[in-house]
C-alpha cells in the first residue's frame, strides 16, 4: 500500500532548523524559526515558568486524565487574558474556550468545527502568510483563497486590495487574520483599519478567525489585542486560536486553546459540543504540563508580574534589535531602504529581496532565513548586527 507515497520535501521552517543545526561554520547566524532569542543568542526557559514548574511538582499528586477541554482554570484564565476581564461577548456568555496543543493544534480544531458547520466555505487566508496555514486549515478539507496583504517589495500594507477582496467573498466565507506581528510581515492593521475591516465582515457576513500567537510581544499585551477585543465584540460568530509558545516560551510543551464564539450562549454550547468530539476524534485530550503552568501563572498575582516583566524585556529586546540592524543597514547601503524594520512589530519582518539574495545570504554568509527573506529578529544580536548588516548589503 505504502508503495504509492512519494516521498515530500521537509518543512520550509522546520527543515531550516535543522540545516542550520548541521552547518559547522562558527560565523552562522539563525534568522529562521520564530522563536525568541536573547542576547546570548539562547532560548531560556523563563523565570515565572520555573517556578510555576517548581511548585506544579510540589503538589501534583495524580497523571490522570483530565479531559478533551483540558484545565477548567487554564480555560477560564486564558479567556480573560485575551478578551479581557469584562468582555461583552464574556458577559453575554457565549464564549467557550478549550485548551489545545499548541496554537497549530487550536487552528486544526478551529478548521475542523468550520468543516461540520459548513464544508463548503472557502477561508481566506493573507498574501504571504505563516507557511503552516495553509497545511493547517486546507489538511482537513477545507477551500482556500488567497487575500491581498502586504507588498514585500515596497513594504506596504495592501490594505485596500484586501477589503476589495473581501467585498467578492460570499456570506459565511471565513477571514483567517493575525491578530498581531503579522507573521511573516510584521505589519498590522492599525485601530481606523480593524473598525473598516470589521464593517466589511459585518455588510459580507464573514466569519472572522482570528490567530493569536505573539500577544506582549508587539507593543503590550493589552495593545496587542485591541483589534481581536473590538472584532469579537462586534460580529455575532468568531474563532480565536491563542499560542502560549512564544509569549511564555513553552514551545515544546504545546500550549494554546481555542476560543469558540458563539451568537448567544445556545449557539456557543452547540459550538463547544462539536469542538469537544473534535478534540476527542483527533488527539483525545491536549497534553497537561505545559497548560497547568500557564494557569499557574495567569492566576497567581505574583507570577504574573513576573511574567509581564520578563515579557517586556523580551519586546525590548526585539523593538532594540530592530532598530540597530536598521541603523546599520541605513549605514551600509546608505540609504532608507530597510527602515521599515523599525516600525513593524513583533519578531518577523520580510527583507523584500530576491531568492538569489537568500540563496547567497545562506550559501555564502551562512545567513539563515526562510526562502521569502523572512527574519526573525530576535535572531540578531549587538555582537551579529555588523556581519549581518555588511552581508545583507553585500548581495543586494
Ligand atoms: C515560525 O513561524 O517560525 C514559528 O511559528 C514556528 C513554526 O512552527 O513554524
Amino acid at each position: 500500500m505504502f508503495q504509492s507515497l512519494l516521498h515530500l520535501p521537509e518543512d520550509a521552517i522546520l527543515g531550516l532548523m535543522s540545516r542550520y543545526r548541521e552547518d559547522p561554520s562558527p560565523r552562522k547566524v539563525d534568522l529562521g524559526v520564530g522563536v525568541y532569542r536573547n542576547e546570548a543568542g539562547l532560548t531560556p526557559v523563563l523565570d515565572c515558568v520555573r517556578s510555576a514548574e517548581r511548585r506544579i511538582l510540589a503538589t501534583q499528586s495524580t497523571k490522570s486524565y483530565v479531559a478533551p477541554a483540558g484545565r477548567s482554570e487554564f480555560n477560564l484564565a486564558v479567556s480573560e487574558w485575551v478578551l479581557g476581564p469584562g468582555h461583552p461577548a464574556l458577559e453575554e456568555r457565549r464564549v467557550r474556550t478549550i485548551q489545545a496543543p499548541g496554537g497549530c493544534g487550536a487552528l486544526r480544531v478551529g478548521a475542523e468545527l468550520i468543516r461540520a458547520a459548513a464544508p463548503a466555505v472557502t477561508v481566506h487566508l493573507s498574501d504571504p502568510t505563516w507557511g503552516n496555514h495553509a497545511p493547517l486549515l486546507g489538511g482537513c478539507g477545507l477551500r482556500l483563497a488567497r487575500y491581498p496583504y502586504y507588498d514585500p517589495r515596497g513594504h506596504d500594507l495592501r490594505f485596500e486590495a484586501m477589503l476589495e477582496h473581501l467585498s467578492a467573498a460570499p456570506p459565511g466565507d471565513v477571514v483567517l487574520i493575525h491578530a498581531c506581528c503579522h507573521n511573516p510581515s510584521g505589519a498590522d492593521l492599525d485601530e481606523p483599519q480593524w473598525r473598516a475591516l470589521i464593517e466589511r465582515l459585518l455588510e459580507r457576513e464573514l466569519i472572522p478567525f482570528i490567530d493569536l500567537a505573539y500577544q506582549g510581544l508587539g507593543v503590550s499585551p493589552a495593545a496587542d489585542v485591541a483589534g481581536l477585543r473590538l472584532v469579537v465584540a462586534s460580529v455575532p460568530e468568531s474563532l480565536v486560536a491563542v499560542s502560549f509558545s512564544k509569549n511564555l516560551g513553552l514551545y515544546r510543551e504545546r500550549v494554546g486553546a481555542l476560543l469558540a464564539i458563539g451568537a448567544d450562549a445556545t449557539r456557543a454550547d452547540v459550538m463547544s459540543s462539536h469542538v469537544l468530539q473534535i478534540a476527542r476524534s483527533i488527539y483525545s485530550m491536549p497534553p497537561d504540563h505545559g497548560a497547568a503552568i500557564a494557569a499557574e501563572i495567569l492566576t497567581d498575582a505574583e507570577l504574573r508580574s513576573g511574567w509581564m516583566v520578563e515579557l517586556e524585556a523580551m519586546r525590548h529586546r526585539i523593538v532594540g534589535m530592530r532598530a540597530l540592524l536598521a541603523d546599520r543597514l541605513r549605514a551600509v547601503t546608505r540609504s532608507d531602504a530597510f527602515e521599515f524594520l523599525r516600525t513593524q512589530r513583533g519578531m518577523f519582518s520580510l527583507l523584500g529581496v530576491p531568492a538569489e539574495a537568500v540563496n547567497a545570504l545562506r550559501g555564502e554568509h551562512r545567513v539563515y532565513m526562510t526562502a521569502d527573506g523572512r527574519i526573525n529578529l530576535a535572531g540578531v544580536t549587538a555582537e551579529n548586527v555588523d556581519y549581518l548588516a555588511a552581508s545583507i548589503g553585500s548581495v543586494l
